[in-house]
C-alpha cells in the first residue's frame, strides 16, 4: 500500500462563440482560462473513501446527485486499476465558480482523474484523460459536445467541431475580454434540453438559428485571424441575440450584456450553458476593460475577470 499524496490540477475555460450550436455539429471557439483553477489532492486514509469539495464532505457513496459524474469516474477508474475503493481521501479545492459556464465540472473531473492516476502510479495518456472526462461530462450534461473536456484537458485555444480532430489556433487579438459572473448558477443540462425541444417543435426556426450561430463562429474565427476586434465584437453581440431567442439567456445575463454594451464594449454575449452563469464582453484596450468591469460590478455582477487576448495572459 502506498502512502503517497497525489495531486492533479486543471484550469477553467471560456467559450467565446458557438455554445449550444456546437452540440449540433457547428463550430465553436473556446479559450483556456487559467485564472480559474482546480486542485485535487488524494492521500492515504484508512476506511471508506472520503470526498471533501465545495458541494459535499463525507463518504463517497453518500455524495449528492450533482456529483454523480465525478463519483462514477472515481469508481470506474479505481475498478479499471483493479484497486480497492477504500483507504484514500479526495480533497478538491476549486476557485472556478460552480455552474457558471466556466467548465467547472470538466475541470474538477480532469484534476481528479490526474490525481487518481498519480495516486495509483499509472501513466495517463491524453486520450485516456479525455475519455474519462467525457464519461463524467455525459452524466453531468446529458448530451455534451465534448468541448469542455477538450479545452480543459488540452489547455489550448480551440476551433472545435464535435467529432472532428481538434484544431488549436493562435489567438492574438488587440483586445481584452471581460468576464462577468451573474452570481446565479447556470443550468447547462436544462438549457441544452430546452434547445433540443425548441428544435424538435419548431424545426425550421430552430435549425436556422443553429445554422446562424455556426456562421457567426466561422466569422469570429476570420475576425481573429485578421485581428479585427470590432468585427469580432459585432458577431459576439449577434450571437447573444440568437442565444436569447433560443431561450438560453435570462434577465441576469441580458442585464450585464446591456450594461457592457452601454459602456463601450465592442460586443458582449453569454458564455457557456447559459440561464445564469457568466457573460463576456470585448474591450478595445485595458482602460476600457477596467471601465466595463466596474460598470458590470455596479450593475450586479458578483465578480469579474479581465484577460488580455493579445498576449494570452490573464491580468486579473
Ligand atoms: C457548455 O459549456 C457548452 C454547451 O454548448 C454544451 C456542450 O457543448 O456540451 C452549452
Amino acid at each position: 500500500m502506498n502512502n503517497k499524496t497525489a495531486v492533479g490540477n486543471a484550469i477553467g475555460k471560456i467559450i467565446l462563440m458557438g455554445e449550444h450550436a456546437v452540440v449540433y455539429g457547428k463550430p465553436a471557439i473556446a479559450i483556456p482560462f487559467p485564472v480559474t483553477k482546480v486542485k485535487t489532492t488524494i492521500y492515504r486514509k484508512r476506511g471508506p473513501v472520503l470526498l471533501d469539495c465545495f458541494y459535499y464532505k463525507g463518504i463517497l457513496s453518500g455524495a449528492p446527485e450533482i456529483l454523480l459524474g465525478l463519483t462514477q469516474v472515481i469508481k470506474d477508474i479505481t475498478k479499471s486499476f483493479k484497486e480497492e475503493l477504500e483507504d484514500f481521501s479526495i480533497n478538491i479545492e476549486s476557485i472556478i465558480p460552480p455552474e457558471r459556464g466556466m467548465g467547472s465540472s470538466a475541470s474538477i473531473a480532469i484534476a481528479t482523474i490526474r490525481a487518481l492516476y498519480d495516486f495509483f502510479n499509472r501513466p495517463l495518456t491524453y486520450e485516456e484523460l479525455l475519455r474519462w472526462a467525457n464519461v463524467s461530462e455525459k452524466i453531468v450534461h446529458g448530451n455534451p459536445s465534448g468541448i469542455d473536456a477538450a479545452i480543459v484537458s488540452g489547455e489550448k485555444t480551440l476551433y472545435y467541431i464535435k467529432g472532428k480532430p481538434f484544431m488549436p489556433f493562435e489567438f492574438k487579438l488587440n483586445a481584452y475580454l471581460v468576464v462577468g459572473d451573474t452570481g446565479k448558477e447556470g443550468q447547462t443540462k436544462a438549457a441544452v434540453e430546452g434547445v433540443r425541444q425548441l428544435i424538435e417543435f419548431n424545426i425550421e426556426e430552430g435549425r436556422a438559428m443553429i445554422e446562424e450561430l455556426g456562421i457567426l463562429a466561422m466569422s469570429a474565427k476570420n475576425s481573429i485571424t485578421i485581428n479585427n476586434a470590432e468585427k469580432l465584437g459585432q458577431v459576439m453581440t449577434k450571437a447573444h441575440i440568437i442565444l436569447d431567442r433560443l431561450g438560453v439567456s435570462d434577465d441576469s445575463l441580458n442585464l450585464l450584456v446591456s450594461a457592457a454594451m452601454d459602456n463601450g464594449a465592442l460586443g458582449a454575449k453569454l458564455t457557456g450553458g447559459g440561464r445564469g452563469g457568466c457573460m463576456i464582453a470585448l474591450a478595445s484596450d485595458r482602460e476600457q476593460a477596467d471601465y466595463i468591469s466596474n460598470k458590470l460590478l455596479n450593475s450586479g455582477a458578483q465578480n469579474t475577470w479581465i484577460s488580455s487576448l493579445g498576449v494570452d495572459s490573464i491580468d486579473k
